[in-house]
């Protein structure tokens, strides 16, 4: 798998020949070197980290802190991925001043390639001046997690032609703003792909069909580590959580019936070392 370091460049070729974009999302070293491995052009440091790795009920209460601990991890992992640090909520929402210095902890603390915040048009003077601080930034529109409440829950967003106008609006507005590209979260197809095409810059869907540029899923959605539950969108290619959870069985059973540790997992003394003890 090729080594160099993924650049905004190469997902603007991308989206200029057609080749698509591969996301996912790692909070840690192991997964992120895994992912890295593999050859997947972005990794997303989620504040889905919330759910999938520290257990809260959603992503609110991520904090700043929280996300350059784990973007450090996955930074140190990651020679071909670009790496995403992802905003917490209000991290960027207070003040254009707040929203660039937390943006500059994620590149000169966690080692983060660019960040991404969410919401559209109203978060543009927000995108506007952390660009102009010299920090790339990913926009994040239709279903932002950290502002479910105020969409009346976890639904599609743009069903209806006036709030896909709206959404629209907001990708041009983003990408005037400076955005090098734009997560689309549970849109209807046809308006991913409206979008994509309205725009230059790299599109990224989740739950927004396949004309998007690009896809991302949170990692332990695809391999069966997150048990909760699953958004229509995923697709899982392996499942985990059975396998850990036999092995870790298999583990117990062995250590109570002493079968583990065997000889082979086992460092000798000579007798005679041992009876001079
Ligand atoms: O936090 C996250 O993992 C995300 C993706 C689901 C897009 O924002």
């Amino acid at each position: 798998m090729e080594q160099r370091k993924i650049t905004i460049a190469d997902f603007q070729k991308k989206k200029e020949s057609g080749l698509k974009i591969s996301m996912l999302t790692a909070y840690d070293f192991p997964t992120a070197s895994l992912v890295d491995q593999a050859g997947i052009d972005a990794i997303l440091v989620g504040d889905s980290l919330g759910m999938v790795v520290l257990g809260y009920g959603s992503t609110v209460p991520v904090t700043m802190d929280e996300m350059v601990h784990h973007c450090k991890a996955v930074s140190r992992a990651a020679g071909h991925s670009f790496v995403i640090g992802d905003m917490p909520f209000m991290s960027y929402q207070l003040s254009v001043e707040q929203a660039v210095a937390n943006a500059g902890r994620f590149i000169k603390e966690a080692g983060c390639d660019a960040v991404k915040l969410e919401g559209g048009s109203t978060m543009c003077p927000a995108v506007k001046a952390i660009v102009e601080a010299g920090i790339p930034v990913c926009g994040h529109i239709g279903l932002t997690p950290q502002t479910a409440t105020q969409l009346s829950g976890f639904k599609v967003q743009g069903k209806n032609a006036e709030s896909a106008r709206e959404l629209l609006q907001s990708a041009r507005n983003l990408e005037a703003a400076g955005a090098f590209m734009i997560v689309m979260e549970c849109i209807p197809d046809k308006l991913a792909a409206l979008i994509t095409r309205s725009i230059s810059i790299p599109t990224i869907g989740i739950g927004a069909g396949k004309d998007c540029d690009g896809q991302v899923l949170v990692v332990h959605d695809i391999l069966g580590l997150f048990e909760r539950f699953t958004p229509k969108f995923v697709k899982r290619y392996i499942n985990l959580a059975p396998e850990i959870k036999a092995a870790v069985g298999r583990y117990r059973e062995e250590v109570e019936k002493g079968i583990f540790p065997a000889p082979e997992h086992t460092f000798s003394m000579s007798d005679e070392e041992a009876e001079k003890i």
